[in-house]
């Protein structure tokens, strides 16, 4: 496959990048041979962080560069494309040129997508001979970090061509969500601009500071930047830009607030001018101090509402699923939880409270959707009353924090917060005790394996914002109670628990691992307790099960230093069972599970539970235990068969009687 990237620069170099790491060979076209020089240049240095934070290796990322090409001559690559993507700066006329020239040149029936954030797939494909194969390809800035592409259709994308660029999204390694209407700000910025909006009009008419309101998003709300400290960030000029461009193709739903035009024309673009809503110094970027405290007054429903209001409205027409909202927002926004799960504990009463007050007072725009209006009527107000957005009734067993796939003799539970590494919060530690729990009762599942999603992490720890936010020792003791809990839980679970670890596994991630049967490792994987690191010690069994595993001396060595340690480290001094190549790692695992789901259920519930009471029971007790089991064992089913299948010579088929 050739991939054609026409732009180098700040998106398409990127693009480019992304996908020669994912083994595609691509053609980078440029104007002039000095942009793309310094394409390659950002490519180059790129890839260099990546091996300096060993995210790849040296051969790889050689080999990633060598896959680009690089050419000023537009229809000759176009000529010998099999895709292409267009990421040049947003002017419609500048693109709809370029499409015109992709259609002439590229064979018929090559896609022909588009990187635009703002501008409509529809007039651009309007340029071409093949409406039914142009369609947006939203990457998300920088692509090689940003794990979200927007696949967006225009009015004619035929479903085809929907569905092989959703496949080289993914084959890029990107989450794609579809937004099936050509609608401005597709999913994602349709979601972000009005609270981004919302939030400029509180200070504009008085309700509250650019402080409060960031404080509270960022502390309260979780988010990782404030509003405002994003707007610096990414550039008041670029929304400023965005939001107009948006109006002027729907003029009545957005009231853009005044200060944005301000701002613009005292050319007060945020960080990059020094000047936006904080001030910066010259020099490196900052991150704006924000106090935890300042934003206790906001009310986060009214704020959020015209974003959730927006939300509704995207799936009431169809152009999103609830799913790829939620995703949108995790992925592309670094949002902790969906916002519709946001809205769903909040209330959509409330949500539609808000807006109706916002209405009375500030006019039509803020009228609230009829989808809330609807599920307000019908009783579906979120969390509190079993069903919203998404279901919260205890037989259904939708969890948000979780994923769990049940794959009869096996389940996969997958720790899914890609974009926390996989960090415990509390409701991930409860989602997961809900779903063992559930799991005992499942006599068709023998093992349970237990993963990280995203591909960097099996989990990078107990979540510490969880514990800023109980900064006290009660809290704190409560928090590590429920997760202790949830260790020991997976210790006397009667089946056997494997953790596969890809990536990081570490303080609490570690800890969980310690708590599995058997840890099995990737070979990129790195392991450790840090905690010393930021003051603390382990709290989940770290100083305990760890001991035990690797010995005192080993213990003493990961906790008291807090440095981690690769697969290979991890292998030799017993934390680690197995080491895999991170390819096919998860089919290795797979192998390894169904060998055990093969032995006996009863023994192996046994084996678990003399084993693990080596670590507690005084010694004679202990093999009294083991003698117990064993005679216990004896009377069982299982074990008549495996002696007959002994004598026979024939592989044993337990049935767990
Ligand atoms: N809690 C909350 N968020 C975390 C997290 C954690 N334990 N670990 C990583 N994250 C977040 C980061 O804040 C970051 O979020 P933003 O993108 O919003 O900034 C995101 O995950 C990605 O992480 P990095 O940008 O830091 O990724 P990196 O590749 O530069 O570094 C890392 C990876 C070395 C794992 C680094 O993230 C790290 O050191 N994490 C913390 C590890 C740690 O100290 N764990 C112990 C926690 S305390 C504990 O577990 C107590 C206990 O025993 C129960």
């Amino acid at each position: 496959m050739k991939l054609l990237v026409v732009g180098a620069g700040v998106m398409g170099h990127g693009i480019a990048e992304v996908a020669a790491l994912a083994g595609i060979d691509v053609v980078m076209v440029d104007v002039s041979d000095e942009f793309l020089a310094k394409g390659l240049e950002r490519i180059r240095w790129s890839l260099d962080r990546f091996v300096e934070k060993k995210k790849i290796s040296r051969e790889e990322a050689d080999r990633a560069f060598s896959r680009i090409a690089t050419t000023t001559k537009l229809e000759e690559a176009a000529a010998s494309a099999d895709f292409a993507i267009e990421a040049v700066p947003e002017d419609i006329e500048l693109k709809r040129k370029i499409f015109q020239t992709l259609s002439r040149y590229c064979r018929p029936g090559v896609i022909l997508a588009t990187n635009t954030s703002t501008l409509p797939i529809t007039e651009i494909a309007e340029a071409t001979d093949r409406p039914d194969k142009v369609v947006g390809m939203h990457f998300f800035n920088p692509p090689p970090l940003m794990p979200l592409v927007e696949v967006v259709l225009g009015e004619k994308t035929s479903p085809d061509t929907v569905n092989a660029t959703v496949e080289l999204g993914r084959r890029m390694g990107k989450h794609v969500i579809i937004c099936r209407k050509d609608v401005p700000g597709f999913i994602v910025n349709r979601i972000l601009a009005p609270l981004l909006n919302e939030a400029c009009w509180m200070v504009q008419r008085g309700e509250a500071t650019v402080m409060e309101i960031d404080s509270a998003v960022k502390y309260r709300a979780g988010l990782p930047m404030g509003v405002f400290e994003l707007a610096d960030y990414s550039g008041i000029d670029v929304f400023y830009m965005a939001f107009n461009s948006i109006k002027s193709r729907e003029p009545s739903r957005i009231e853009l607030c005044p200060i944005f035009k301000e701002y613009f024309e005292k050319g007060m673009y945020g960080q990059k001018s020094g000047r936006g809503f904080y001030v910066y110094g010259g020099g490196k970027y900052e991150r704006p101090e924000i106090p935890r405290d300042a934003g206790s007054s906001i009310d986060l429903v009214r704020l959020f509402a015209p974003s959730i209001n927006s939300a509704a409205w995207l799936i009431r027409n169809g152009v999103s699923t609830v799913d790829d909202v939620e995703t949108g927002v995790k992925l592309g926004l670094g949002y902790p939880k969906g916002i519709l799960e946001m809205a769903d504990e909040w209330g959509l009463d409330r949500v539609v409270e808000a807006l109706e007050n916002l209405k009375a007072r500030y006019g039509e725009a803020y009228t609230p959707d009829p989808l809330l209006v609807e599920m307000v009527s019908k009783g579906r107000t979120g969390r509190k009353a079993g069903e919203g957005f998404h279901s919260y009734r205890q037989d259904t067993a939708t969890y948000s924090e979780i994923l769990v796939e049940r794959e009869p003799p096996l389940l996969w539970i997958t720790l899914n917060r890609p974009q926390r590494l996989n960090a415990l919060s509390p409701k991930l530690i409860g989602e997961l005790r809900d779903a063992l729990r559930r799991l005992e009762k499942d006599d068709e599942v023998r093992v349970v394996v237990i993963r990280g999603a995203g591909g960097r992490a099996f989990s990078a720890g107990a979540d510490i914002t969880s514990f800023t936010e109980a900064a006290t020792p009660l809290g704190a003791y409560k928090l590590l109670t429920e997760f202790q809990e949830l260790t020991n839980q997976i210790e006397s679970l009667s089946k056997p628990v494997i953790a596969a670890i890809d990536g990081y596994a570490l303080g609490g991630g570690c800890e969980l691992a310690l708590a599995c049967d058997l840890r099995i490792v990737s070979e990129r994987s790195e392991l450790g307790q840090p905690e010393i690191n930021l003051g603390i010690i382990p709290g989940a069994g770290g100083t305990q099960r760890l001991t035990h595993i690797v010995g005192l001396g080993r213990a003493m060595e990961l906790v008291m230093l807090g440095e981690r340690i690769d697969a290979e480290q991890a292998l030799k001094i017993g934390l680690a069972n197995r080491v895999y190549p991170v390819e096919g790692f998860y089919d290795r695992v797979r192998e390894i599970a169904l060998k055990l789901a093969e032995k006996p259920p009863i023994a192996l519930m046994a084996a678990k539970r003399a084993l693990h009471a080596s670590r507690y029971a005084p010694a004679g007790l202990g093999l009294d235990m083991e003698k117990s089991l064993f005679s216990l064992l004896i009377s069982t089913e299982d074990f008549a068969e495996g002696v007959s299948a002994f004598m026979s010579r024939r592989k044993p088929s337990f049935k767990g009687r």
